[in-house]
Formats: structure tokens, C-alpha cells, sequence
């Protein structure tokens, strides 16, 4: 399982709060005085006449306020900048605001800024003065906050005013020589007003880090206690001249969302959006670092908190690396007929204003093919003005790109340039290069018309593979395919399966049924033996027809007494709906043998939390892949998990172990160890497409309920887990994409991503029996080894298996959601096989 959420948050105490219970109540009125009284009198009348006019007065001067006299209401605006100053030199007082040189050159700075706003008079009447915040090499760069009272309404006026003499001062390839002071570069932006804390904590560090040394910064109160709301804190950061500044974080948690808690990092000394190099909220983990490294020897790291949140926050270690370090370096020549390349600092952020150029030169003749595996380069926008990668003289690449992007370039050289600007860092890319022949792009493969390369086998097969959809037109579909009548080819036991595969429905139409299986009245095959068994299966209900008791259309239950439910979820929700408690029979399923009722510190599930987690092992070998217990016999796990491969009889119930009640891998002996009877994969598993990715299992001996063995609870095949909603998945899978497994049982939160948009980050390869969740901005996933393990919904107290673990993009990446099987649609299925 890749990096986790549900463990490390801490649990808030109870919202209610301690009201006070020592209410007072008003005496009971003497009745006597509640009898009618006599009239107000004149007195009361005049009484009544002034206080009109007080409040008519009042309301006038109130006009009169707001109209005329509150555009004299001034605002306070701050903005905050940078100066580069050329004929000084950088001491070490200047390090320090309390030394004589400090206070001198500050003093020199203030007057020159006095004098750069005097040019604007929108600027200097309303200037009230200037600090200066710190001082770093390069010769001297003057960092300071300026202070404007703004009459309302005349802020953008400022703002602009602002903006033209920033711009005036530092895109003039000029020195600037006003006073004693000769400068060549200012930059200004208006300080954001989150950082203006409001906040009750309000905490400023300077640390310099030191040669090799390692220093620490840390949200306030962490490890001991979540970091404290309403705070503002910030750490000016410096290395020696010469160097750059590396910030890791090896613990990263707070509130998901950015607008009440985050960290800035800019690389600068000031908060100036125009070296903000990122801002950062949620949950990122270990093992998905988040490092950040500076342009320069100066970092600043801002932390905000608002008024609630009760999260453990973040630490951070800081370093600092010899700006000629060849950790830094990038670039350079390559050649011969592949390779590879990436971004500085690659998994982690690439450093701010750094350009690196690769010459790819391959042997005469042939051509290059460029892949990008990974590429994720600031925002996009059409002409990349911020962060790029230039190929050649093409149009420059940006923003994140599918995985494996590729660009050809007709020639054996090309050029690969990657800038970064002053802003706004990102992950980065990993490339490789490779040959091709002039004359045949795709060896032996299929070319799509966006240049991708794709095994001829996976033409016409039903499936997009190009991405672009080439390789399933003009298809000529053979005998094992249904030509659908918009041209697709799909694959023939597709047919009649109750989907519209072919996205006209064509796939559906003329439908008989197989021997076993029963047509119900809208053509929808199902089988025999679920007819009349009170399930409207059908879903028109004409599997229920003629069976002697009332069927259950558009309803969700049906109760062994005829009685149809229509709400949501009945089953097992403590409700006896039906009158004859048959939807809250067999509800033994679902329940943790205890709750865990400490603040759980890690990311590791607690002993029992899972009881239906089982393990399966290749005998006497290792874990393999993920499953679930449903009943004292039967386990469901996906069906890739059981396909044969060279090497391995996968398929075979003889070359498994199950492991019940199993919490960390090396205590396998304390756990309840079963062979397998049988296997049942779907029979329309589709092992390119990972389509009805499921299986069951059946134990060879039954196994006895205990504290961290139950079964969980299955859906109805009406049930629906909602866009947004929170699930749990859980499995010792990889705990980072290419990773090995977890030694300790492992869980994590993520959320049910609508179809829709899934099936788009996805490349369309989205079906009706996969369900998509995950957190769309990276960080938590199942990976490697959670496969066939349960993705658990909580409802009416119970856990349900509302997914199986079934592929992803990678593992935790960005827009990459995790893809499980959605076992309501099985649910029929399941029933039909195992009797459960
Ligand atoms: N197929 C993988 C397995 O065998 C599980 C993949 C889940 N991946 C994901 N990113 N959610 O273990």
C-alpha cells in the first residue's frame, strides 16, 4: 500500500462542546402584572417621537459617512521586495539586524526606496515607510517589506503603480545608481493577506545551516501534539555563499485543504509570489519525498494554521549542497543508441532557475524516439511560459503529460532543454531516448496516428491502446468479434452481457440466452438459479414473475415475507424493515473484533481492524496478492491474481496458502493457515483490460470466527458508494511505487472518484465493473501486492466490500486514482457460486 492518510490523523476530541450546564432560569413572572395596563399617555407619546428622530438622524449621518467621508478610510497595504545591490559586499553582520553595518546599509536601502516611490506620485502619497527584513550574498540582496495607507478603492491603482516601477527598475538592463547605492534588480509583490497573521501564534526563526550539518524546522508542537491553530510561523533560511538549500520532509500531514493550512516554500528570504516555489496542505509520505531545493543559499519556509484542524504537521531537515555539486548537475552530451535522462532532483522537485541542456546524438542513419515516463513540469498553458522542456524547435512540452508521452525527431541529433523559472517548482520528468529506423517507425508494430507503437495483437481488439482510438478503426472484425455498428470490434463474449460495450449498444441487441441462463423480459441474461429467489435481478423484475410473491421492482431488498424495500442500504442497518427481520439476518459481517480507541500514530492498521484481511502466499514462499473472507469457506480476491504465468500455476488451488488473522508478515505461524479447494476467476476477466477483475476462493476446511478472523459484510447488487465518499483500503502491498512490501498490515483512506472523470484521467480504459478511488493530488494508493485485497465501506457501523484491489497507473501518482472492482456488480455472481 503506497503512503497512507487514516493512520497518522489525529482523532479531534468531540465537537460537542463542554456548554454550560448551570442555566438560570428567569423567575416566573408575577401574574398580577401581565393583566392588561392602562395606555402609553402623552408622555409616552413624546418619549416615542424622540427616539424616531434620534434613530432618523442616526441613519442619516450613517448615509452621509458612507458616502462621502469613508473614501477616506485608508487601507493598510504591504508589499514586500527584493534588491540587488552592486557595490557593496556581503559581510557577515549583515546577518545580523543588530549590527552596526546592518543598521547602516538598511538605512541606505529605506532612503532608496523612498526615492524610487517618489517617482510615482500614486506611490508617494500614501507611503508610510519601509523595514528592511534581512540581507543575503549576491552582491547584496536587500530584502524588505514597504507599507502603504491606501484610500479605499485605490488599490489597484497602487498595485499598478507598484508593478510599473518594479517592472521600469529591473527589466532595464540598467544600474541604477541613486545615492549611495548602486542596484540593478528589484522585485515586488503585494504580501499576500493570509501571511498579514491575524494569527495568536505568531513565530519568526533565522537559522543558518552550517557546512555538512543538518538542521531541523517543525511544525509547532510536533511530534507530541498536533500543531496549534491560529499560527503563523515562519524560518528564514540561509547556507554559506556558494551553496544551495535542500529542505526534506520526512513527515508531512496537515489539513487537506490549502486555503485553511499551509506551508510555503520561496526561494527567497521574503514571501514574494514571484519566487514562491511551492505551496503545500495534506498528506504527503515518506516514502514519496518531498524535498525542495533553492537557486541560491536562501530559503524562506512560511507555515499558516487558521482557526481549526487538528493534524500532526510537518519536520523538516535542511541541508546544504556545494552549488557545484554533481547532485546538481544535469546536462550534457549522450549518445549511442538509448539512454536515459531527468530533471534535477527527480522524483522530488526540481530547484527554481535552473536550465539544463542534453545533445542526444545516435548513430548515424537512424532517428530518435524520446518517452517520458514521468513528466510533470509546472502548469500548462498552451506556450509554456513558465517551466518547459524544448525538443528541438517543436512546440515545448508542460504541465503533467500522460505516462510514457513520446516525441520522434527526424534526425540522429536533437536537443532536449529544460528551464525552470523563478517560480513554481514540480516533480519534474524522467526521459529516455532510443533509435528507430527512418523507414519503419514501429517495427513489427502498429503505428497510431499520434506515432505510438502497439503490438499488432492489441489492434481490433475493442480496447483504445493507442490512446488516440487508431488501432480500433477500420477494423475488419473477425469471427471472434462483434462488429458493432459504429465500426468497433468487440470482443464476442461481450455479447449479451447486460453492457453496452460497444457504446452504440449494438453489443445488446438479439440477445438469447446460454443453456442455465434465464432472458429476462429486457434481454438481460442471468442465471437460472437466481430466478425467484426474491432478488430483483433482472432489474425489470421479470426473474421474480410468477413466482407466488410480489416483486420487487426499482426496490433494493426483497424480504423473505414478499415485502420490497426502496431505501438505500437496508441490509444489516439495525432496522428491521422487512417485519420479519430478514434484512438484518446473517449480519455477523463487517464489525472490527474491537475499535481501536488510542490516537494511532502511524500509518500501520491495528491488530484486528481488518479481521477479514487475509494474506495469500505462494506455498511456502511469500505474499502474494490480497483477499477478503465473505463466509467460514469462501474468500474473494481479483482475478488477476489467479492467472497462470510461465513460471508459475497461479490458477491452481494447490500452489497457494491463505493466512487468516495475519497482522505481520514474520508472525505467519500465529496465524490461521488454509489450503484452497477451489479457484473460481470471473469467466469475463479480461487480462489486458483487468474488465471483471475478480475471484473466489474456496478453503479447504472452514475456518472458526474469532477476535482477527470475520467475515465482511457483502453489498447489495443495488448498493452505491458515492462520488467523494470515503472508503478504506487495506493490504501489504508496496509502500512506494516500485517498492517491496509492508512488513505490517497497512491501511489508507481515500475516496470513491466519479466514473466519469476517472475513465478520462484513466485513457478510457474505465468499465462498468471498476470503481475508481484514490486522492487525486498523489500520495495514497494501493500498489503492488494490495491486489485481490479489500477496498472496505463503512455504513450503519458495518464494513462492506464495496471494491477489490485491481491496477493503477503507477502507484500514488498525481491524477492516477487506484482502479478496484466494483463488487456490486458481482453480487448475483457471487451468490450463484458460493451461496453466500
Ligand atoms: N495490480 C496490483 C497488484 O497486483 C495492484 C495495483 C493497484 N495499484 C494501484 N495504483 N492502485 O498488486
Amino acid at each position: 500500500m503506497d503512503p497512507m492518510d487514516g493512520g497518522m490523523r489525529y482523532t479531534p476530541g468531540s465537537s460537542d462542546k463542554d456548554w454550560d450546564t448551570a442555566v438560570t432560569f428567569l423567575p416566573a413572572s408575577d401574574n398580577k402584572k401581565l393583566e392588561k395596563k392602562r395606555g402609553p399617555g402623552r408622555v409616552g407619546i413624546i418619549v416615542g417621537l424622540v427616539i424616531l428622530a434620534a434613530v432618523l438622524a442616526l441613519i442619516i449621518g450613517l448615509l452621509v459617512w458612507h458616502f462621502h467621508f469613508r473614501k477616506d478610510l485608508k487601507l493598510q497595504k504591504i508589499y514586500i521586495g527584493s534588491l540587488r545591490i552592486t557595490n557593496e559586499v556581503f559581510v557577515d553582520a549583515y546577518e545580523n539586524p543588530e549590527s552596526a553595518e546592518y543598521k547602516n546599509l538598511a538605512d541606505k536601502v529605506k532612503d532608496q526606496l523612498k526615492s524610487m516611490y517618489s517617482e510615482a506620485p500614486e506611490l508617494s502619497k500614501y507611503y508610510m515607510g519601509s523595514k528592511v527584513q534581512a540581507f543575503s550574498e549576491g552582491s547584496v540582496i536587500a530584502y524588505y517589506e514597504s507599507e502603504f495607507a491606501v484610500p479605499m478603492g485605490q488599490e489597484a491603482a497602487v498595485d499598478r503603480a507598484v508593478n510599473r516601477l518594479t517592472e521600469a527598475y529591473s527589466s532595464k538592463i540598467r544600474r541604477v545608481q541613486q545615492g549611495p547605492l548602486v542596484f540593478d534588480h528589484v522585485a515586488t509583490s503585494a504580501l499576500d493577506t493570509r501571511l498579514f497573521s491575524k494569527a495568536r501564534t505568531n513565530l519568526r526563526f533565522a537559522q543558518h545551516t552550517r557546512s555538512s550539518a543538518e538542521e531541523t524546522i517543525k511544525s509547532p508542537g510536533f511530534p507530541d501534539q498536533p500543531y496549534t491553530p491560529n499560527s503563523f510561523v515562519q524560518w528564514q533560511l540561509r547556507g554559506d555563499p556558494g551553496h544551495v538549500l535542500k529542505l526534506s520532509f520526512d513527515t508531512f500531514y496537515l489539513e487537506n485543504n490549502c486555503s485553511n493550512d499551509f506551508v510555503r516554500v520561496y526561494d527567497s528570504l521574503v514571501a514574494m509570489d514571484e519566487h514562491l516555489m511551492a505551496e503545500k496542505c495534506g498528506f504527503y509520505s515518506p516514502s514519496n519525498p518531498l524535498t525542495f531545493i533553492s537557486s541560491s543559499n536562501v530559503m524562506l519556509v512560511t507555515f499558516v494554521t487558521n482557526d481549526n484542524g487538528n493534524f500532526p504537521g510537518f519536520r523538516a531537515g535542511v541541508t546544504q549542497i556545494p552549488r557545484d555539486s554533481p547532485d546538481l548537475a544535469c546536462g550534457g552530451k549522450l549518445s549511442g543508441g538509448f539512454g536515459n535522462f531527468n530533471s534535477p532532483n527527480f522524483p522530488s522537485y526540481y530547484p527554481p532557475r535552473k536550465t539544463c541542456q542534453w545533445d542526444i546524438e545516435v548513430p548515424t542513419g537512424k532517428f530518435i524516439k524520446l518517452k517520458f515516463p514521468k513528466f510533470m513540469v509546472s502548469t500548462g498553458s498552451p506556450n509554456c511560459p513558465g517551466d518547459r522542456v524544448q525538443i528541438a524547435d517543436k512546440s515545448p512540452l508542460c504541465g503533467q503529460q500522460p505516462a510514457n508521452t513520446m516525441v520522434t525527431v527526424s534526425s540522429n541529433q536533437v536537443s532536449v532543454v529544460f528551464k525552470s523559472d523563478s517560480s513554481q517548482v514540480d516533480r519534474g520528468f524522467s526521459g529516455t531516448f532510443e533509435t528507430f529506423e527512418p523507414s519503419d517507425p514501429c517495427p513489427d508494430q502498429f503505428q497510431c496516428d499520434n506515432k505510438r507503437c502497439v503490438k499488432p495483437s492489441l489492434r481490433c481488439d475493442g480496447w483504445n491502446d493507442c490512446g488516440d482510438s487508431t488501432d480500433e478503426k477500420n477494423c475488419q472484425c473477425d469471427v471472434s468479434m462483434i462488429q458493432c455498428k459504429n465500426g468497433f470490434c468487440k470482443p464476442m463474449f461481450w455479447r449479451c452481457d447486460g453492457v453496452n460495450d460497444c457504446g452504440d449498444n449494438t453489443d445488446e441487441f438479439n440477445c438469447g440466452c446460454k443453456t442455465g441462463e434465464f432472458k429476462c423480459k429486457n434481454d438481460q441474461c442471468v442465471s437460472e438459479k437466481l430466478k425467484c429467489d426474491g432478488k430483483n435481478d433482472c432489474k425489470d423484475g421479470s426473474d421474480e414473475e410468477g413466482c407466488g410473491r410480489e416483486i420487487c421492482k426499482a426496490s433494493t431488498f426483497a424480504c423473505s415475507n414478499g415485502k420490497c424495500i426502496t431505501k438505500q442500504n437496508p441490509v444489516c442497518d439495525g432496522q428491521d424493515d422487512c417485519g420479519d427481520k430478514s434484512d438484518e439476518s446473517n449480519c455477523d459481517c463487517g464489525k472490527k473484533a474491537f475499535s481501536a480507541s488510542r490516537i494511532v500514530g502511524g500509518q500501520d492498521a491495528d491488530v484486528g481492524e481488518f479481521p477479514w484481511q487475509v494474506s495469500l502466499h505462494i506455498k511456502n514462499t511469500a505474499h502474494v496478492c490480497g483477499a477478503s473472507i465473505i463466509s467460514d469457506r469462501w474468500l474473494v480476491t481479483a482475478a488477476h491474481c489467479v492467472q497462470d504465468d510461465p513460471k508459475i500455476k497461479y490458477a491452481q488451488p494447490g500452489t497457494w496458502e491463505a493466512y487468516l488473522g495475519l497482522h505481520k508478515q514474520k508472525e505467519k505461524l500465529q496465524a490461521t493457515k488454509r489450503f484452497l479447494k477451489q479457484i473460481i476467476p470471473h469467466p469475463y476477466y479480461n487480462p489486458y483490460t483487468y474488465d471483471n477483475d475478480i475471484a473466489l476462493m474456496e478453503l479447504d476446511l472452514p475456518v472458526t470466527f474469532s477476535r482477527t478472523i470475520q467475515t465482511i459484510c457483502l453489498p447489495t447488487s443495488t448498493d452505491v458508494f458515492p462520488t467523494g465518499e470515503s472508503v478504506t483500503i487495506s493490504g501489504w502491498g508496496a509502500t512506494r511505487e516500485g517498492g517491496a512490501g509492508a512488513a505490517v498490515l497497512q491501511k489508507a483512506n481515500v475516496r470513491i472518484i466519479n466514473g466519469t472523470v476517472c475513465n478520462e484521467l484513466m485513457g478510457g480504459q474505465i468499465t462498468s465493473r471498476m470503481t475508481c478511488a484514490g486522492v487525486l493530488s498523489g500520495g495514497v494508493d494501493a500498489c503492488q501486492g494490495d491486489s485481490g485485497g479489500p477496498m472496505s465501506y463503512l455504513t450503519n457501523g458495518r464494513m462492506y466490500l464495496a471494491g477489490v484491489v485491481s491496477w493503477g497507473d503507477g502507484c500514488a501518482r498525481r491524477n492516477k486514482p487506484g482502479i478496484y472492482t466494483n463488487v456490486p456488480k458481482f453480487r448475483a455472481w457471487i451468490k450463484e457460486k458460493t451461496g453466500v
